[in-house]
């Protein structure tokens, strides 16, 4: 049982998505709003060994909701990965009486979060903030709606001078190890083929799916090709491979990259931030620790940081097959 909390430290860790301003800002009013203070760690972990704080009352966070990326800054932090650097970090966590923290990030912020947990014996809190929606125990991390949209809006733009040059179009979207982002938008751009790592369609299937496309009438075609995909060594391998076996077609290529992760968050994930910033504050004003926030048909749930780590985001069958469908 931890003792009653009383300062919380918000921060964001990782790579940033949409919608963390609006968390950050739920975490503060929260606290504004049960009485206990907050206080912002700059750069993630980095911020936290360097001491790196800043008081934040409910007036800090006006006007942010509606901002992509992150008031507080976000880092991958090589140094919180030793003993050494979470031991300065607990030191300055302590100095400044916070006594327990909200992380703001993906599995990778997770992990540091639940180690830092059991050296310490330091509560923590995790809310779910990665474009990739690859984390266990949410149906949706916060950012990957906004993400979504945003490549369905660059894709449409991309058809549209695709179709008048008759080109064949590679469109690189990110997704490191998953796919999510791929599927949903390759189905929502309506994309001749989608290629994710959860599946291999192989080049010569992909050729040969092309090639019957073409012999069908399309003149045009879209390609999506989720970041962390095995078919070639990258999205430009690919476009090569089909352009030589395809020499009547052009091929371009075009990877989104970072624009997905900016932007002002969709009102989907200020609506989820807003939600997950009160739940990780209750949660820890009810003497619980090492939990993530996370989403489950509508309902703000808590599952353990380790399952969330652990446990794999499975990618949607259903969906794949309703893509199958739309190529014919
Ligand atoms: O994890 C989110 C993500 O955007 C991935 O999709 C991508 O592979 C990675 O971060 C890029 O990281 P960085 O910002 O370090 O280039």
């Amino acid at each position: 049982m931890i003792s009653k909390v009383k300062k919380i430290g918000v921060l964001t860790s990782g790579g940033d998505s949409p919608g963390m301003n609006a968390a950050i800002r739920s975490v503060v009013r929260a606290c504004a709003y049960y009485k206990i203070e907050c206080v912002g760690v700059y750069r993630g972990y980095e911020g936290m060994i360097e001491g790196d704080f800043k008081e934040l009352n409910a007036r800090s966070v006006n006007n942010i909701i509606n901002k992509g990326g992150t008031i507080l800054k976000a880092a991958r932090s090589e140094e919180f990965r030793t003993k050494r650097g979470r031991q300065e970090a607990y030191e300055n966590l302590k100095n400044k009486g916070i006594d327990a923290f909200v992380v703001i990030g993906g599995d990778g912020s997770f992990t540091g979060a639940e180690i830092f947990n059991k050296e310490f014996d330091f509560p923590v809190i995790g809310i779910p903030g990665t474009i990739d929606n690859d984390i266990f125990g949410t149906n949706f991390t916060l950012g990957y709606d906004t993400a979504l949209n945003t490549a369905v809006e660059a894709i449409d733009k991309i058809r549209d001078t695709a179709s008048s040059h008759n080109r064949l179009f590679f469109v690189e979207v990110m997704g490191r190890d998953v796919g999510h982002i791929a599927l949903n938008v390759g189905v929502g751009a309506g994309a001749e083929e989608i290629l994710i790592p959860e599946e291999n369609l192989g080049l010569d299937r992909l050729l040969e799916s092309l090639k019957k496309s073409r012999k069908s009438g399309k003149t045009s075609s879209i390609v999506v090709v989720a970041e962390g995909d095995k078919t070639g060594d990258n999205v430009f391998e690919l476009a090569k491979y089909i352009e030589e076996n395809m020499p009547k077609y052009e091929v371009r290529v075009s990877v989104l990259g970072h624009m997905q992760r900016g932007g002002a968050p969709s009102c989907f994930d200020r609506v989820l931030a807003s939600r997950m910033g009160v739940k990780a504050v209750e949660a820890l004003l009810d003497r619980k620790s090492n939990f993530m926030v996370g989403i489950h048909d509508n309902k703000i749930t808590l599952t353990s940081l380790d399952l969330a780590i652990k446990g794999k985001s499975k990618i949607n069958a259903e969906l794949i097959k309703v893509s199958d469908i739309m190529t014919t």
